[in-house]
């Protein structure tokens, strides 16, 4: 199946933007691995980060096209702003998981307030570069066994 990682704004600098918080390893580093997992699955993974609410948006809409049977997306601070990403993703109706490196919940009261959570099948946060592999793995046992 096909897999689609979406990184928001930002995580671009991640190993170099404020490593206490979001850690050490670099987006590639973070893609190379979740690439590698996916291929020994037998799937397909595909990355896209942006800065612009718009191309995140053409690139959800185009996974639909695609026939992208999982999202997983880090919606970094779009997270907390962007009904448009939500609309986006209820509008294709593909199954995602939302995952942020750090635990929000544990941080500013602003970033408590998520537009994605209630559509998400899950959400992961707080195990930096893991909180991705983590969710990589939820994907795989959702592929692995048909939907009830
Ligand atoms: C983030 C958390 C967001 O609040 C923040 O705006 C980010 C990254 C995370 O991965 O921890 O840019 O999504």
């Amino acid at each position: 199946a096909r897999i689609l990682v979406l990184h928001g704004p930002n995580l671009n600098l991640l190993g170099v933007r404020e490593p206490s918080v979001y850690g050490h390893e670099t987006l590639s580093d973070i893609n190379v691995s979740l690439q590698a997992r996916a291929q020994a699955a037998g799937h397909e993974l595909s990355w896209f980060q942006s800065n612009a609410e718009h191309e995140l948006i053409a690139r959800i809409h185009q996974a639909r096209d695609e026939g992208v049977a999982w999202i997983l997306i880090n919606p970094a601070a779009f997270t907390h702003t962007s009904i448009a990403i939500r609309d986006a993703l209820a509008g294709v109706s593909i199954p995602f998981i939302e995952i942020h490196l750090s635990n929000p919940h544990a941080r500013e009261a602003f970033r408590h307030h998520s537009y994605l959570s209630d559509l998400a099948t899950g959400v992961i946060c707080g195990f930096g570069g893991d909180s991705y592999r983590l969710a990589l793995e939820a994907t795989l046992l959702r592929l692995a066994v048909p939907a009830a």
